[in-house]
Parts: structure tokens; sequence; C-alpha cells
């Protein structure tokens, strides 16, 4: 059987990635980073607030899982956080939280 050159590659990129992946990482938990990325947009760096939009960090972790489900569960009234928290599981939601609880304010 002849040997599978693409394959090969394909396999060193991934071993490349892995090895490089904890260097791109700025925070401990990668993934609670790599979810918290998509708030920042509206919620600001971090979470810290940009302008008129609320600001999730440093907030109670217990009181931001509760907010993400009340979103989640139609419980509280929204104009998009309904939308978006229907797109995380339980615990996604927990990583994210937890990771929002642990920003600095400012
Ligand atoms: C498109 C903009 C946008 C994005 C993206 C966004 N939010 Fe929000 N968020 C809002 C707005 C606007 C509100 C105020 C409630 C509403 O009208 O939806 C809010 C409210 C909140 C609140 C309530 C804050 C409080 O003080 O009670 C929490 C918690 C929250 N967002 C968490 C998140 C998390 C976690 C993410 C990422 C998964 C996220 N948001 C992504 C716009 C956004």
């Amino acid at each position: 059987m002849t040997p599978m050159p693409v394959t090969h590659s394909a396999a060193v990129a991934l071993l490349a990635l892995v090895v490089a992946a904890p260097t791109l990482a700025q925070q401990p938990d990668q993934s609670a980073a790599y979810l918290a990325a998509n708030c920042a947009n509206c919620h600001g760096t971090q979470g810290r607030g940009a302008g008129a939009m609320p600001s999730i960090a440093g907030q109670n972790k217990e009181y931001l899982v509760e907010q993400m489900r009340a979103f989640r569960d139609g419980k509280r009234p929204a104009t998009v956080m309904q939308h978006l928290a229907k797109g995380y599981t339980d615990a996604q939601i927990n990583l994210i939280a937890e990771h929002f609880a642990r920003q600095p304010v400012r």
C-alpha cells in the first residue's frame, strides 16, 4: 500500500495547531475565552460595558447564569439577548458566566 501524503501533512498541521494554541490563548480557559469573545462586540472587551451596553465584567456568576437562562427561556424581556442566549447550552452558559465573573470591572 502506498503512503498517504495528504493525511500525513494534515496530521502534521493539526499537531502544529495543537502545539501553538496555548501560546495564542490569552485566558487560561481557552474554550471559555472563545465563547466569551462572541459577547465583546456589544458588551465591550472582556465584558466591560461600552457606552449604554450593560457591563457584564465582574458580575456575580450566579446572576449571569440566571440572566442568560431567563433570556433563553423567554422569562426576561429583551431586544437581542433572547435570541443569542438560545445558542448556548447550560454548560456553555456556565463557562461564559465564570469567565465574565473573573474579569476586572475596569
Ligand atoms: C448584538 C449585541 C449583543 C451581543 C452580541 C451580546 N449581548 Fe448581552 N445584551 C445586549 C443587550 C442590548 C442587552 C440588554 C437586554 C436586551 O435588550 O437584549 C444585553 C444584556 C445582557 C445581560 C444582562 C445584563 C444585566 O445587567 O442584567 C447579560 C448577562 C448579557 N447580555 C450577557 C451576554 C453574553 C454572555 C453574551 C455573549 C454570549 C452577550 N450578552 C452578547 C446585547 C448583546
